[in-house]
């Protein structure tokens, strides 16, 4: 085992329990994608039990619909309940004003989604990802049909595009929605609002993982080890 991944798995840990603890009987609950995501899965199952909570779940991706049968946590969808309590999930980058990347797991379309159904949008990371500037890799995921294109003008932004390929796949990963995932590099964002609505005109284009328009809903719970720093809008602006 990689022994420099303990505090990190530690500090993932610490954040998706933390999430899972504020959910409450009754609660549609949007089930975000990844590895810190899987914490909070395995806490809110335990609540479930113990607690005998009731909650239904919205999965953002096949992984988090497989992991959350798996840990029994009963599972609805947006079209049944479009107005959700509470959405949990994880993130690349936040920058100070609770703007983020979302998408190394390609599910940033669905994620994006089921938090904008959500009344509250918990974030739930390593400290290590809190950053004063967004930049880096923007996944953006796009129908296959419009991709080199899109690419062209993706490049016209500022970026190196690149189609994400599989590693237990030949060829592009396809998306949950059976898409490409175009991974765009980027320099530090300067202005990651207009660069969101820049890339959301490219045809063919159906979501970037640039999440900027939560920030008025947005807890980010970003925990080290041992401790958790707990982030919202109001925390930061006088
Ligand atoms: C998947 C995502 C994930 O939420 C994000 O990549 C964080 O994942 P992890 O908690 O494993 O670091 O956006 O598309």
């Amino acid at each position: 085992m990689d022994e420099t991944a303990q505090p990190l798995t530690a500090a993932k840990r610490q954040a998706g329990y933390h999430a899972a603890n504020l959910v409450e009987d009754g609660m549609v609950v949007g089930l975000g994608t990844g590895s810190t995501v899987y914490f909070m899965i395995e806490r809110l199952s335990s609540r479930l039990k113990g607690e005998k909570l009731s909650v239904l779940g919205i999965p953002t991706s096949y992984q988090t619909a497989i992991r959350a049968r798996e840990y029994g946590i009963p599972l609805t969808t947006l079209d049944d309940h479009p107005v959700i309590d509470i959405a949990i999930d994880g993130a690349d980058q936040v920058d100070f004003g609770l703007r983020m990347i979302k998408g190394r797991g390609g599910a940033h379309t669905r994620e994006k989604c089921v938090a904008a159904a959500a009344s509250r949008f918990i974030v739930v990371i390593d400290e290590q990802k809190l950053v004063p500037r967004l930049g880096g890799v923007v996944p953006v995921e796009i129908i296959p049909f419009g991709v080199r294109p899109a690419m062209n003008q993706l490049r016209g932004l500022g970026c190196l595009p690149a189609i994400r390929e599989g590693g237990k796949k030949d060829g592009p990963v396809i998306s949950d929605n059976g898409n490409f995932i175009i991974d765009c590099k980027f320099p530090e964002i300067e202005n990651p609002v207009e660069l969101e609505m820049a890339i959301a005109k490219i045809p063919g284009i159906v979501e970037s993982g640039l999440f900027t328009g939560f920030s008025g809903i947005a807890t980010v719970i970003a925990a080290g080890e041992k401790k958790c720093k707990i982030l919202s809008l109001t925390d930061i602006l006088p």
